[in-house]
């Protein structure tokens, strides 16, 4: 009956984790996605907890240490979700996915001493791909949340990719030795596999630039997802093996489609060819030789408050700014003057996955009036105003007619296809990928300067004005 009872709480767990990715996948689901399969993770623990028999028919023992982890981890994790701010969420990302990562080399760990003890070194293949895969996430995740909250910074030396891939090399060598040659005397080496993975972890994160961390957080999320399938096949438990498998096919799935977004490979990201120059300011009349003109708020407000349509594009520079609610009241301040409004949503807009769409979730701007890439870019054909708020890479046409950009192929939104189209972003510095925009540059176009929430306050106050 208890053996039952698991199974179906297994499956339940397993459903609910499918049906919670499934959600997860558009903004107006992704709330009760969260919950569902938090749902599912709770029955999985729980029935693991209090039905969960092994081998010779024993239940868990050690309540108190258990439920100990569980109270402690339930309120940390509580507190950490509430008081995170949204610029600070690929950091808590980072940190909870290292945390996933550590337990998965634990469990190695724990389960090498049992192989030990009981001979089972059949599950050896298993033990260390957990360990190494876990001790790499848990070790490149720390860095990532250290860089990505300015504690650590930048490092690497000439050489450092061959160190890399020698010190690779090096772990997997060793552990496909000791697989075979294992003895209980060998524990020393056992260490050694799991002390070079920790390094290989902190090297590998090391040298990346930190706007390519998203990336890096998102393959070291697929990691985390596979070393805890890992801990599903020692344990043979399909509820594990299934949250593993999701884990890790959906990290992967991420990391693909964020490096098709930027049109750059995965080696390229982890090799590091742009990014993070954004320093390099560019003259007043461009190196193109072209030169901009700049829009009064007051002739912005004009152009807005007579448009039919209006279409908002978002981009990192909104986030910094912080200038999410006030773009909402932008907003409600056109219709009130019966002007339409939409957003247009490039999906790598920003520095994180999302990072839009959660930005004006925050604002509560109706899910409904944002548009994918493709949608926009039919849309914009209509729109009598593109108003592009701190976005430069996702709206550069170089992506399309220069093969000599960094940036060629990425797809982008195609803004210039709007009657007008007005840019506010501080200076004509370049975006995150260093490059200039020749968008700016165009007679269509017109720059608002000033920083994107003191603009926006500004320009709302002068269309009510109107
Ligand atoms: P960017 O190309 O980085 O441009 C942002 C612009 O915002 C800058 O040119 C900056 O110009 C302006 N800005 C900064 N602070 C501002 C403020 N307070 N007020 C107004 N403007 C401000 O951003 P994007 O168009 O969103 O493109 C994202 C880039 O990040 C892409 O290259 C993408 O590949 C990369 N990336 C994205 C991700 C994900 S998953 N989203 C991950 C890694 C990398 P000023 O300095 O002149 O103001």
């Amino acid at each position: 009956m208890a053996d039952s009872l698991l199974t179906i709480s297994y499956i339940l767990g397993s459903i609910s984790f499918i049906i919670g990715l499934k959600m997860l996948s558009n903004p107006a689901t992704a709330r009760r996605g969260n919950l569902v399969a938090a749902a599912g993770m709770a029955i999985a623990i729980l029935a693991t907890l209090f039905l969960y028999k092994d081998n010779t028919g024993e239940r868990l023992h050690n309540y108190g240490w258990i439920f100990s982890g569980l109270i402690i981890g339930s309120i940390i994790g509580t507190l950490a979700a509430k008081k995170v701010k949204m610029t600070a969420m690929p950091e808590m990302v980072s940190m909870f996915n290292g945390m996933g990562g550590a337990c998965a080399a634990l469990i190695s760990i724990v389960e090498f001493q049992h192989a030990m003890e009981n001979g089972h070194i059949e599950n050896l293949p298993i033990i260390f791909a957990g360990l190494i895969i876990g001790s790499v996430s848990f070790a490149g995740s720390m860095i990532a949340w250290g860089k990505l909250n300015g504690s650590i910074k930048d490092f690497s030396f000439k050489g450092q990719h061959i160190f890399n891939l020698v010190l690779f090399a090096f772990i997997l060598l060793l552990a496909i030795y000791l697989v075979f040659q294992i003895t209980p005397g060998n524990a020393f080496l056992f260490y050694l596999v799991f002390a070079g993975a920790i390094l290989y972890g902190v090297m590998f994160v090391f040298p990346i630039g930190g706007a390519d961390m998203p990336v890096v957080i998102s393959l070291l999320n697929s990691f985390t997802g596979v070393a805890a399938a890992c801990g599903g096949f020692l344990y043979d438990n399909k509820v594990m093996l299934t949250g593993g498998i999701l884990v890790g096919a959906a990290g992967t799935l991420l990391t693909i489609l964020m490096c098709k977004a930027m049109n750059r490979s995965l080696l390229n990201v982890l090799i590091g060819s742009f990014g993070g120059s954004t320093n390099a300011a560019v003259s007043a009349k461009g190196t193109t030789g072209g030169t901009y003109k700049e829009i009064s708020l007051y002739d912005a407000a004009i152009a807005m408050s007579y448009a039919r349509k209006v279409i908002i594009v978002p981009g990192y520079g909104l986030a910094v700014a912080q200038a999410q609610h006030v773009c909402h009241e932008l907003e409600k301040t056109l219709e009130e003057k019966d002007v339409t409004v939409l957003y247009a949503i490039h999906p790598v807009a920003g520095r994180m996955p999302g990072h839009m769409n959660v930005l004006l979730a925050e604002a509560d701007v109706d899910y409904d009036k944002l548009l994918e890439m493709e949608q926009a870019n039919e849309e914009f054909k209509t729109a009598d105003v593109v108003l592009v708020l701190g976005a430069n890479d996702v709206v550069n046409p170089a992506a399309k007619n220069d093969p000599a950009s960094p940036i060629y192929g990425m797809p982008v939104l195609e803004v210039e296809e709007a009657k007008m189209v007005i840019v506010n972003k501080r200076s004509m510095k370049p975006g995150y990928a260093g490059i200039e925009n020749e968008l700016f540059f165009q007679p269509k176009t017109s720059m608002l300067f000033g920083d994107a929430k003191a603009v926006l306050q500004k320009l709302v106050t002068e269309i009510k004005n109107i």
